[in-house]
């Protein structure tokens, strides 16, 4: 007899880890793939942090912490709020979590009841959507376009029919790198504490932006939850560290959850990543790579037929418009591994109604990297159009 597997794990797969399997097996069978895929940076974790692990080794130094995080890395995250956002917040309000995914169980579990509506501007990252649905928290998906920049506003939420418990909003944006207006992001913050539907900030991609600075929520909504991470500016995507600023009243809530949930999160990493505030020079330094990466392809692609793509003003993404090559970007993208060596995401991963006429590029690669995969994506696309 086959014993039953519960239906709250019947989800979508995340299709970009998929991709990287495949890329990873070619790679591993001696195909020269350039990634494209995944978010993450190439730059590896900053020497400092690298130094402050080997100590932590050598001292033996790795109990558990507490449920909230290490008390150092906390007050520590209370200063970057100061300096970075002029925002004054108590340690106490900043717990740690394993990556900004642990954050979005931790939050969504505290606040948000099986039944509940929760929006997502769409296209999204799709683990909102698939943790929402393992949970039993319903999804109102809110299409976004060209029209306002791959961003919702005031009025696209005011004309929704369904009375919302939660809204996720992430400037910038992962896939698009779309941000939203200061304007615009206040005037969503203020509808929200209004109309009290709570929102969760996904700012794990502030720190890297191209023409303004990001604004966090926690600036304009008393009761928003906030996720960041130190997988993306801070370059430490595998040492599974994030936070999340909470309201007060939610700290105990939280607190009980993580102890049950994951105990505490990675010691080593939470050690570490005190020196990481040391290397912002450094970090920066990444974030102008990112930049000239970004410019290359918003000028080359437009020359090799791919000319629209959604506004990257942050995160290290291009949203590109593939519709005049295929209705069905899972296909495109397995052609592009196998012929072209060029592992990227379809936009399916990220929107099931119009993900198919949408690829995703990361651009956190080498330079060289994003200029040779010009060139294969060339030669790609040129076969492809001789051969219709
Ligand atoms: C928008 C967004 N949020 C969260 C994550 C998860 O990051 P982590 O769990 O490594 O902090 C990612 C990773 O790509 C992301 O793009």
């Amino acid at each position: 007899m086959v014993l039953k597997v519960a239906g709250r794990s019947e989800i979508s797969p995340f299709i970009v880890m998929d991709i990287m399997r495949m890329a990873n097996r070619l790679s591993m069978k001696g195909s020269d793939i350039i990634h494209l895929e995944v978010g993450q940076p190439s730059t590896k974790a900053p020497r400092a942090v690298l130094e402050t692990a080997k100590t932590a080794l050598d001292q033996n130094l790795l109990g558990y912490t507490d449920a909230l995080g290490f008390a150092d890395l906390r007050k520590r995250l209370t200063a970057y709020y100061q300096d970075y956002y002029n925002c004054a917040i108590s340690s106490d309000r900043i717990i740690i979590t394993t990556g900004s995914s642990g954050a979005f169980l931790l939050s969504f579990l505290s606040v948000f009841e099986a039944g509940d509506k929760v929006g997502l501007v769409v296209p999204t990252y799709p683990a909102y959507k698939n943790i929402l649905k393992a949970i039993g928290v319903e999804i109102l998906e809110i299409h976004v376009s060209h029209e306002t920049g791959f961003q919702p506003n005031r009025e696209i939420l005011e004309s929704l029919d369904t009375k919302l418990d939660g809204l996720i909003i992430a400037s910038p944006s992962n896939p698009t790198g779309s941000m939203i207006k200061k304007i615009i992001f206040e005037e969503i913050l203020d509808w929200c504490a209004q109309k009290k539907v709570r929102v969760i900030s996904d700012e794990i991609y502030h720190g890297i932006t191209y023409n303004e600075k990001a604004e966090t929520a926690l600036s304009y909504n008393d009761d928003a939850i906030i996720i960041n991470s130190f997988s993306k500016y801070f370059c430490m995507t595998g040492w599974r560290l994030g936070w999340m600023v909470v309201p007060d009243n939610l700290i105990r809530t939280i607190e009980r959850l993580a102890q049950n949930l994951f105990i505490s999160p990675p010691t080593i990493s939470q050690l570490s990543a005190v020196s990481a505030f040391e290397c912002l020079e450094e970090l920066d330094s990444n974030v102008l790579r990112y930049a000239d990466n970004r410019n290359i392809l918003q000028e080359e692609l437009p020359k090799i037929g791919l000319k629209r793509f959604a506004p990257s003003d942050g995160a290290f993404y291009l949203y590109v418009d593939v519709s005049d090559y295929t209705n069905d970007s899972f296909s495109l993208c397995q052609d592009l591994l196998t012929d072209a060596g060029l592992a990227i995401t379809p936009g399916t991963d990220f929107d099931s109604r119009n993900g198919n006429y949408f690829i995703r590029l990361s651009f956190a690669s080498s330079t060289f990297n994003i200029s040779s995969a010009i060139k294969r994506l060339d030669q790609f696309l040129s076969k492809k159009k001789s051969s219709h």
